[in-house]
C-alpha cells in the first residue's frame, strides 16, 4: 500500500497555513463543544511535565486566560513553583508569579485532568545506556492521564519519540477506558521546538506543527494552540508530526557531525577551520552555518536521532547518517583531550598533574543546562589522565562527575595565572575573553570564543589551540 492509500486519514490534504475559521459542527458528537471551549476565554488546560518545555508552556498559556494545571511527580518542585519560584532559565520568577495570579497551580494529583478541555503531556524521552529509547516516562504519564480522562477532551503528547508512539503507546491506553480517539476524545502529536536561552524564538513566534489520529483531532489540536502560537501547522498524522521532530534535529545533528569531520579535515590539512567557515557563510544561498566543537549536548540533538534510528532497525533499515553523525561527535571530547595533551607537551608539560582550568560546562552559552554536556566528558577524560581539574561557569555552580562533585571557581587573574591549561569548552557571553587571552599560559579553544581578543592582541595568539 502506497503511503498516500494507507486510510481515510493519512490520504486527507493538508490543510494550507492560514487560519481557516475552525468550526465544532465538523467535530463528531461526543467531541461537540472542545474546539469553542479551545478557543474560547478560558479554558481548563493541563499540561503533565514541568521542565524546560512544560513550564513555559503553562506561563503562556495562563497568559491566554486559560486555567492551567500542572502536573508533575515532584512535590517540592510544585511547591515552589506554586511559591512563585521558578528552576527554569527562560521562565523569571515574576512571569511565574504572574501566572500563579492568573490561577496556574501546580500538583502531583492527576485528578486535575477530569477538569481540563486539554491535557499536554512533556515528559523526558533520555536514553537508556544502550541508546534505545526509554519511553517510561511516557508510559507513566500516559497512565496517569488516562486514569482520569473522560470524553470530550483532547490529549495532546509533545515529548520527542519516535514515529508511532501516539498510535502505539497513548491510544491503547485511552481506548482501554473506553474512550475512542476522534469519536469520543482528541489525541495528537505535537512536537516541541522550544530552544532554551533563544532571545528571538518563543513559544509565541515558534510554528507549531499538529498531527491529529484524526482530522477532527487535528482540529482540536490547532484550535488549543492557535491560543499561544501565532502560526499552526496542520500534518497528517501523529507519526507525520512525530517524523518532523526527528527530521529536524537529525539535520542539526547530521550537519553539527560534518563540520565537526571538518575541524579535524582542516588541522590535517594545517588549515583554520574558522577562517574556512566564516568564508563559506558569506554565500548567501545553499550553505547554512554550523560549528564545530568538543561535542554534542543537551536533551535533544543528541538523544532524538537515536529513536529514530531504533525505530528504523525494526524495519530492518540502517539509519547510516545517524550512526555516522554519532560516531564523529562521540569522538570530540577525546579530540579535544588529545588538543590538550599536544599543548601541555609543547609547554614540556604532562597532562598528569597538571592543573586544568575548564571554561564553561553547559551544554551551550548564556543557559545552565549541563544535560549531556560535552564538557563532562571533557573533564571525565582528563581526570583519567590525572589532571587536577577546577572549572568555572557562571551559570552551573556545582557539577556532578563520576569521580565526585566539583564547585566553580571565580574566574579572575589569579585563577588564570594558576592554571597550566584553560580548555574553553562553552562560550558564555559573560566571560572576559581579553582577560582570558591576557592572563593563561596557554589556551585550547573549544568554541573560537577567543577570536576577539585575537585580533585585538595578536602578539598573544600563539597561546591559543584550536580543535
Ligand atoms: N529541553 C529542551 O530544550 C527540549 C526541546 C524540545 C523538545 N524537548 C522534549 O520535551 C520533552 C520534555 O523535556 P524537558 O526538557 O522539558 O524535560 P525536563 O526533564 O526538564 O522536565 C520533565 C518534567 O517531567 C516530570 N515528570 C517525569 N515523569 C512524570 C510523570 N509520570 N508525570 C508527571 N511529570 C513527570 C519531571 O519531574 C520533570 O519535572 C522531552 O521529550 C524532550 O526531548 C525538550
Amino acid at each position: 500500500m502506497g503511503i498516500y492509500s494507507a486510510g481515510a486519514d493519512t490520504a486527507r490534504p493538508v490543510k494550507p497555513r492560514c487560519e481557516v475559521p475552525l468550526r465544532d459542527s465538523e467535530l463528531p458528537i461526543r467531541l461537540a463543544g472542545l474546539l469553542e471551549r479551545l478557543s474560547g476565554p478560558s479554558p481548563v488546560i493541563g499540561v503533565v511535565g514541568l521542565g524546560y518545555v512544560g513550564l513555559p508552556l503553562c506561563v503562556e498559556l495562563a497568559g491566554t486566560g486559560a486555567q492551567v494545571y500542572g502536573l508533575d511527580i515532584s512535590e517540592s518542585l510544585c511547591a515552589a513553583l506554586n511559591a512563585g519560584r521558578s528552576h527554569v532559565g527562560d521562565v523569571s520568577d515574576s512571569a511565574l508569579a504572574g501566572a500563579v495570579a492568573a490561577g496556574f497551580r501546580a500538583s502531583t494529583d492527576a485528578v486535575c485532568v477530569e477538569r481540563c478541555d486539554a491535557v499536554i503531556i512533556c515528559v523526558p524521552t533520555p536514553l537508556r545506556k544502550t541508546k534505545d529509547p526509554d519511553i517510561s516516562y511516557i508510559i507513566a504519564a500516559g497512565q496517569s492521564v488516562a486514569a482520569h480522562a473522560r470524553a470530550g477532551q483532547l490529549i495532546v503528547l509533545e515529548s520527542t519519540t519516535y514515529p508511532g508512539t501516539t498510535q502505539e503507546i497513548l491510544v491503547p491506553m485511552l481506548k482501554e477506558r473506553g474512550l475512542t480517539p476522534g469519536e469520543d476524545i482528541a489525541v495528537a502529536f505535537s512536537p516541541e521546538r522550544v530552544d532554551p536561552g533563544n532571545p528571538r524564538y518563543g513559544i509565541r513566534n515558534t510554528p507549531k506543527v499538529v498531527g491529529g489520529v484524526t482530522p477532527a483531532c487535528t482540529l482540536a489540536a490547532e484550535a488549543l494552540y492557535r491560543r499561544c502560537c501565532d502560526t499552526v501547522f496542520p500534518v497528517s498524522s501523529p507519526a507525520a508530526a512525530e517524523t518532523v521532530k526527528l527530521l529536524e534535529n537529525t539535520f542539526r545533528m547530521v550537519n553539527i557531525g560534518l563540520v565537526n569531520e571538518f575541524a579535524l579535515v582542516c588541522r590535517r590539512l594545517g588549515l583554520d577551520v574558522w577562517e574556512i567557515i566564516d568564508a563559506a557563510s558569506t554565500k548567501p544561498f545553499g550553505f547554512m552555518t554550523f560549528k564545530p566543537g568538543p561535542g554534542l549536548g543537551g536533551h535533544c540533538i543528541p538523544v532524538d536521532p537515536h529513536y529514530l534510528a531504533w525505530k528504523l532497525r525494526a524495519h530492518g533499515f540502517t539509519t547510516r547518517f545517524v550512526e555516522l553523525a554519532d560516531a564523529v561527535n562521540s569522538a570530540m571530547p577525546e579530540h579535544v583531550v588529545s588538543v590538550v595533551g599536544d599543548a601541555l607537551n609543547h609547554a614540556e608539560r604532562s597532562v598528569k598533574g597538571s592543573r586544568i582550568l575548564a571554561l564553561g560546562v553547559a551544554y551551550k552559552p548564556d543557559i545552565s543546562d549541563v544535560r549531556e554536556s560535552p564538557a563532562i566528558e571533557v573533564l571525565s577524560l582528563l581526570h583519567g589522565r590525572g589532571a587536577r581539574l577546577s572549572y568555572s561557569d557562571p551559570y552551573v555552580p556545582s557539577l556532578k562527575l563520576d569521580s565526585g562533585i566539583m564547585h566553580s571557581v571565580v574566574l579572575d587573574a589569579q585563577a588564570l595565572r594558576e592554571a597550566d591549561a584553560v580548555v574553553v569548552l562553552t562560550d558564555h557571553r559573560s566571560y572576559d575573553w581579553e582577560l582570558v587571552l591576557k592572563e593563561a599560559r596557554v589556551i585550547v579553544d573549544a568554541r573560537n570564543a577567543t577570536a576577539r581578543a585575537r585580533a585585538v592582541a595578536p602578539e598573544l595568539a600563539s597561546k591559543v589551540w584550536a580543535i
